[in-house]
C-alpha cells in the first residue's frame, strides 16, 4: 500500500538526461500496484534547486505532467505512488509533501496516528498546512528538526521518536543534494544496492532493473544513502548493519511479456510457479527437506495445534491447508483471518504452530497477528513470496513460494504457490511425525510434480472456451459459488475473484450449507458456479454435489460446473460445464481454481475495467 522509491547516483546528468527522473519512474511503474490514486516525485539537482510534480490518479497522469512541466535535471529524488488513507485522491494530497519553504520534500507511506496534535503545535508555530495529509505533518516536523540540528539524518531520526504509528519516510532537502534519508517503522523498506548509485524502496521490484544486491533493514532504524555509501542507525543513533541479501528475481519476469494484462500473465505463469515451488525440496535420501524453515525438528514434533492466519486470497490457500494438514498429519488445524486472530486472545501457546500466509510478507494486519502469536510463545513459519520483507523477517522460520514477482493486484500464481507450499509443510510434518510413509509421501508429491502439466492444460484447452462463456455473460448482476470440502475455499475464491475484478455482487458458499439459508436466493436465471470434487476416493462428496446442483437447477438456476474430466454425468444439470484434469481430490483446488481466475478476468475486461488495478484496492495492504 503505496509505493516509495529513493535514488541517488554520482553520474553527471548531462542535459536532457534525467537519471534520477528515470530511474524514478521505471520504480513508480514497477510500485504501481501497491496503490494507484495520485504518484508524484521530487528531484534534488546538484546545485541544490529541488524540483516536485503531483498529480491524482494514475501514473500516467504524472508522466504526462512531468513531460508538459519539465523537472530540473538531478542525480538525487524520490518517487511515490499512493493508496489513499488520509484525505481523498486530490493533486493537494498526493505526495510530495513539500516544508522549508519548498526546500524539503517527504514521501510516506503508512499512517502518524498523533498527526492531529503534532498538527496544533506546528499550526501555532506559524505553519500553513496545503493538504488534508498527516504526510505534510511529518514534513513540517522534519523541517524543524532539520532547522535545529542541521543535519537531515538526525532530524529524521529525533521525527521518528515524535511521531506514532507505522510508517515509512523518506525525504530529500535542497541542501543536500547527493542525499536521500529514509526511517522505517513497521511498514516496508529495503535498500538496493549499486556502483556509484544506490537506491530505496518500498520492495525489491521498485531497483530490480538495476541490482539485484539488496539490503534489509530493522523497525525504528534510519537509512542515509550517498551515490557511495549506505549508513543505518537505530532510535539512539548508534550505528547497525542491514542485512545483505540477493534477489533471484528477473526483471523479465516483471514485464506483461506480450499479454494483454499483467494478469493474463500471471495466470499463464501458474505452471512455472508451481513447479518452482516445488523446486530442490529433496534431500540426496530422496526425502522431503524444509531447510529454509529454521525450526527445531523436536518442536516440530510436539506441535499439538497449527493455527493458519492470513488474509483475502492467501486466507483461501490457508483454509485448503487445513484440509491437507489434518489429513495427512492429525493434528488439528484452525485458519483464522488474521485481524480476526490478532483482537480475540487466541489460546496459543509453545505448542502451537502458526503459519502465516502472505504474498507480500507486509499485510499489516498478518504482521500483527505474528507478533501476538509469538509473544504468546508460539513458533511461526511464514509463507511467502517476497524475499526480503516484514513477515519472514519477524518469523522463526520461512518456507519461499517461488512465484516471482505478482504485479496484478488479485492475486493468481501467488495463491496456487501458496496452495503448494502448505501442502509441502502438511507433508513435510507428516514424514517428521511418521504419519506416512516416505512412499506414501512421494506418490503424493509425484501427483504435485505432475500438476504444472496439467494446469497447462487447463490454460491451452479450457480458458478459450470459459473466455468465450464470460464475455457472453458480461452483464451477469450476481453469481454464486459452491463448494463442499477443498472445493469450498476454492468457490470462495472464485467469488473474491469476481467481486475484485468485475465488481458485481458474488458470494461463495459451502454446498451443504445451502439448505441451511442461501438457496432463498435462488431465483430464475441466478448464475450458480458449482465445483464438482472429483468421483475417485470420495464418491459420497461427488454424489452430495450432484444433488446440491440439481436442487439449485430446480429452483432456475443456471448452473455452470467445473467438473474433472470424465464426470460427464454432470453434463445432465450444467448450462455449462468447464473440465479440468484429473488428479486426488486434496490437490485438485490447484486446477479448479484456475478456470475461475479466468473467468473473472474475461468477464471484467468484456466490462472494459482495469483487471491490474481494480479500483479500491491495493495489493499489499501495510495499515490495520
Ligand atoms: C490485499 C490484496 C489481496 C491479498 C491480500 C493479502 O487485500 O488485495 O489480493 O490476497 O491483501 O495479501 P498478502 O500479500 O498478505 O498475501
Amino acid at each position: 500500500m503505496c509505493g516509495i522509491v529513493g535514488y541517488v547516483s554520482s553520474v553527471a546528468p548531462r542535459e536532457a538526461d534525467h537519471v534520477a527522473l528515470d530511474v524514478l519512474l521505471q520504480g513508480l511503474g514497477r510500485l504501481e500496484y501497491r496503490g494507484y490514486d495520485s504518484a508524484g516525485v521530487a528531484v534534488v539537482t546538484p546545485d541544490g534547486q529541488l524540483g516536485a510534480r503531483k498529480r491524482a490518479g494514475k501514473l500516467q497522469n504524472l508522466l504526462d505532467e512531468v513531460e508538459a512541466q519539465p523537472l530540473p535535471v538531478a542525480q538525487t529524488g524520490i518517487g511515490h505512488t499512493r493508496w489513499a488513507t488520509h484525505g481523498g485522491p486530490t493533486d493537494q494530497n498526493a505526495h510530495p509533501h513539500l516544508a522549508d519553504d519548498g526546500k524539503l520534500a517527504v514521501i510516506h507511506n503508512g499512517i502518524i496516528e498523533n498527526f492531529a496534535q503534532l498538527r496544533q503545535g506546528l499550526a501555532a508555530d506559524g505553519v500553513e498546512f496545503e493538504s488534508e495529509t498527516d504526510t505534510e505533518i511529518a514534513a513540517h516536523q522534519l523541517a524543524k528538526n532539520h532547522r535545529a540540528t542541521g543535519d537531515l539524518t538526525e532530524a529524521m531520526r529525533v521525527t521518528v521518536g515524535q511521531l506514532e504509528g507505522a510508517f515509512t519516510l523518506l525525504a530529500v532537502h535542497a541542501d543536500a543534494p547527493d542525499t536521500v534519508v529514509a526511517a522505517r517503522l513497521n511498514s516496508p523498506l529495503v535498500i538496493g544496492l549499486g556502483e556509484g548509485e544506490n537506491f530505496l524502496g518500498s520492495d525489491v521490484a521498485a531497483f530490480i532493473d538495476h541490482t539485484r544486491r539488496a539490503v534489509e533493514i530493522g523497525q525504528n532504524q534510519i537509512v542515509t544513502i550517498t551515490p557511495d555509501s549506505v549508513s543505518i542507525i537505530d532510535a539512539d543513533g548508534h550505528a547497525v548493519e542491514g542485512e545483505p541479501f540477493d534477489v533471484d528475481w528477473d526483471p523479465a519476469t516483471a514485464e506483461k511479456g506480450g499479454f494483454e494484462s499483467f494478469m493474463d500473465k500471471e495466470i499463464h505463469d501458474q505452471p512455472q510457479a508451481v513447479a518452482d515451488t516445488l523446486l530442490g525440496r529433496f534431500g540426496l535420501d530422496g526425502r522431503l527437506q524444509l531447510s529454509e524453515m529454521n525450526i527445531d525438528e523436536s518442536l516440530l514434533k510436539s506441535v499439538d495445534k497449527i493455527v493458519v492466519i492470513a488474509c483475502g486470497t492467501a486466507a483461501y490457500a490457508g483454509q485448503v491447508a487445513k484440509y491437507a494438514i489434518e489429513h495427512w498429519c492429525r493434528i488439528p488445524t484452525e485458519v483464522e483471518l488474521a485481524h480476526e486472530f490478532r483482537y480475540r486472545d487466541p489460546v496459543v501457546n509453545e505448542k502451537t504452530l502458526v503459519v502465516a500466509v502472505s504474498q507480500s510478507g507486509e499485510t499489516m494486519d498478518t504482521l500483527m497477528a505474528v507478533r501476538h502469536a509469538r509473544q504468546q510463545g508460539a513458533k511461526v513459519i511464514a509463507i511467502c513470496n517476497t524475499f526480503g520483507s516484514t513477515i519472514p523477517r519477524e518469523s522463526d522460520g520461512v518456507l519461499y513460494t517461488h512465484a516471482g514477482p505478482e504485479i496484478a493486484v488479485a492475486s493468481t500464481k501467488a495463491f496456487l504457490s501458496q496452495v503448494v507450499a502448505c501442502y509441502l509443510l502438511g507433508l513435510y510434518l507428516a514424514q517428521l511425525r511418521g504419519n506416512k510413509y516416505s512412499d506414501e509421501i512421494r506418490v503424493i508429491l509425484d501427483e504435485l510434480e505432475a500438476i504444472p502439466a496439467k494446469i497447462q492444460r487447463i490454460l491451452d484447452e479450457t480458458k478459450p472456451q470459459v473466455t468465450q462463456f464470460a464475455q457472453a455473460n458480461k452483464d451477469v448482476s450476481s453469481v454464486l459459488f459452491l463448494g463442499r470440502h477443498v472445493g469450498y475455499p476454492v468457490a470462495m475464491e472464485g467469488a473474491l475473484k469476481l467481486k475484485e475484478l468485475a465488481y458485481i455482487h458474488a458470494e461463495g458458499f459451502a454446498a451443504g450449507e445451502l439448505k441451511h439459508g442461501p438457496i432463498a436466493l435462488i431465483d430464475e436465471g441466478q448464475m450458480v458456479i458449482i465445483v464438482v470434487p472429483s468421483k475417485k476416493g470420495r464418491d459420497s462428496l461427488h454424489a452430495k454435489v450432484l444433488s446440491n446442483i440439481q436442487e439449485v437447477r430446480a429452483r432456475g438456476a443456471n448452473t455452470v460446473v467445473i467438473a474433472e474430466e470424465g464426470s460427464t454425468e454432470v453434463e445432465e444439470f450444467a448450462s455449462q460445464v468447464f473440465y479440468v484434469p484429473e488428479t486426488t481430490t486434496l490437490l485438485a483446488p490447484l486446477l479448479a481454481t484456475v478456470p475461475l481466475q479466468v473467468f473473472a478476468m474475461d468477464l471484467a475486461t468484456a466490462k472494459n475495467l482495469d483487471v491490474d488495478q481494480p479500483r479500491n484496492l491495493a495489493k499489499s495492504v501495510t495499515v490495520e
